[in-house]
């Protein structure tokens, strides 16, 4: 399997709609914990968001992950911004 350096991988994730990058997001490791504190399965985080939590204080509240450390945070706000992408297309 070929190499790809960053930037090239970059440019190849520019190309994906918000659409098509959250459905990848949902079909790599879905059971994965996202937040390993508190062991919160990423599909649990992205089915959150898919009912309306915007913030990671929502989040927070609907699973009880990214608690304190907010170790995951910076995903879980990743996550948000893919997803609210797809509701501004
Ligand atoms: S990994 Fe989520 S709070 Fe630490």
């Amino acid at each position: 399997m070929p190499r790809f350096s960053g930037h090239f991988c970059y440019a190849l994730r520019m190309k994906l709609t918000p659409k098509e990058q959250w459905q990848k997001e949902r079909d790599k490791a879905p059971s994965r914990n996202l937040c390993t504190c508190y062991d919160v399965p990423k599909e649990t985080m992205m089915d959150a968001i898919e009912a309306g939590a915007d913030t990671v204080e929502k989040i927070t509240a609907k699973t009880y992950g990214c608690q304190d450390a907010q170790c995951c945070k910076r995903q879980v706000e990743r996550l948000i911004d893919i997803y609210q992408s797809i509701e501004k297309c």
